[in-house]
């Protein structure tokens, strides 16, 4: 690659992107009193120096302040991969929070057990409590976990993402030993004291680290997402279940993700048997929530322990966890939204755009690899594809990002600002999936100059 003429050409897309955005740029310089000029300071992840900010958004489409209309791939990096804000969720939230009444009441209403047992159905565990992100439904039942086992450690895979959970910042060191992600704010301990680490794909690894028998659960995606998408080889998911089994360890298996897989995430696509899921994001049609699922035995097993205070403050809770605004958004997501049909239509969308971007990139010769997972496709910068956290780490390529997300936002396509993943939603389609590679197709060709 001409770093050179990636940098020329980067140049010109900040350009062309200032020149389009005149008030998103405004709106960020006015942003004083917010940390980082933004809500949340990860929201300064962009090429282009300041974020877009938000108009209008509808099913696959976003419109900023400037006028600028995209086709969004992004989906809320799978927080509204059902769409934004689709005429179901809309209509359940507007009568919970508009008519009915009672967002924040701390008391159960009937839609959750409806979200309960449609979770239990598709991810085969009987029993299912609510949270507001991800990262907590991850952070309460590694609590559980270790309540239940008396065993300290949490094992992750490296380079894992499973939101700002402290137990699992943690990568492969070169010695194969842990250490702490680079960056890690304020980690309450050395996260070794906390936590062990296994690549993905690798048994013997994880086997060596669970023979410590200190090792609470396993806290895996069964695909990896967050490095690009990384897959698992043959009999290695039915591997790690014979090795946690054999271990006393129990695993929980983020769909928070991998629910691209299907209705029933990876759990249900690949038939998988875990003690625990967890998932937020999507399930709530762009209301934030997060839920995770229990096996009868661990469920038996929490009950009978009269010393875990799971009532009031044993650190497993949060007053608007359950709330009846997520609760109808949820069950009117799922019911209504992502069924078993949007899941093939999306899958199969998918499917097309994997086959056109590997034909594009195959054309310009460059060692590059798609994977796709269910609903979800991503690129990296290796071929043939990365097969763990380390190999995917290493084939990003930041420069190289900049200038492709940029091109593509400066031609109406947005992608996730962390890597190069995009994601159908039921509103996506084929046109949109020709006007992405239209789009790539042209930022190839400027680069093979
Ligand atoms: C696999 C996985 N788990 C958990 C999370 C955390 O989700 P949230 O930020 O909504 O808490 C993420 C976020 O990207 C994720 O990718």
């Amino acid at each position: 690659m001409d770093r050179s003429l990636l940098h020329r050409l980067t140049d010109r897309e900040r350009v062309t992107f200032a020149d389009r955005h005149p008030r998103s740029a405004a709106a960020y310089r006015k942003a004083g009193h917010l940390f980082g000029r933004v809500p949340m300071t990860w929201m300064n992840k962009t090429a282009a120096g300041f974020p877009i900010h938000l108009a209008t958004a509808r099913g696959n489409r976003i419109t900023d302040v400037d006028g600028n209309t995209f086709v969004d791939f992004c989906l809320g990096d799978t927080a509204a991969m059902a769409g934004h804000s689709p005429a179901p969720v809309v209509a359940a939230v507007t009568r919970r929070l508009g008519v009915l009444g009672g967002a924040s009441t701390m008391l159960p209403t009937e839609d959750a057990a409806a979200a309960g047992a449609e979770l239990a159905r598709r991810f085969g565990l009987p029993y299912w409590s609510f949270a507001l992100t991800a990262t907590d439904a991850n952070r309460w039942a590694i609590r559980l976990l270790r309540a239940v086992t008396g065993r300290p450690k949490i094992l992750v895979n490296s380079w894992c993402y499973h939101g700002s959970v402290d137990e699992s910042l943690i990568v492969s060191g070169p010695d194969g030993g842990g250490r702490s992600r680079d960056g890690n704010v304020g980690a309450p301990v050395d996260v070794t004291v906390t936590s062990r680490v296994a690549e993905f794909n690798d048994l013997a690894g994880l086997e060596r680290e669970l023979a410590h028998g200190d090792v609470a659960a396993v806290l895996m995606e069964p695909a990896l997402t967050n490095i690009g998408i990384v897959l698992p080889e043959d009999g290695y998911l039915a591997g790690v279940r014979d090795l946690t089994r054999r271990h006393g360890t129990y695993l929980i298996n983020d769909e928070t993700h991998t629910f691209s897989a299907g209705p029933g995430g990876a759990t249900g696509f690949w038939h998988l048997d875990p003690d625990v899921v967890t998932i937020g994001k999507a399930i709530g049609g762009g209301i934030p929530v997060g839920a995770y699922g229990l096996s009868a035995k661990l469920a038996d097993a929490l009950g009978g322990r009269a010393d875990l205070d799971l009532i009031d403050m044993g650190g497993v809770g949060g007053t608007l966890a359950g709330n009846p605004v997520s609760m109808a958004a949820t069950r009117a997501t799922l019911e209504e939204v992502l069924t078993d049909d949007a899941f093939a239509a999306m899958t199969a969308r998918a499917s097309t755009f994997a086959a056109g971007l590997s034909t594009i990139i195959a054309g310009y010769a460059l060692p590059w690899s798609v994977s796709r997972l269910g609903a979800r496709v991503e690129y990296r910068f290796a071929d043939p594809a990365p097969r763990d956290g380390a190999q995917a780490a290493r084939s990003a390529d930041a420069e190289l990002e900049d200038f492709l997300h940029l091109y593509l936002a400066n031609r109406g396509v947005l992608l996730t600002p962390f890597h190069n993943m995009v994601l159908m939603c039921p509103e996506t389609s084929e046109r949109d999936v020709d006007r992405h590679h239209e789009v790539f197709h042209a930022a190839l060709g400027e680069l093979a100059g």
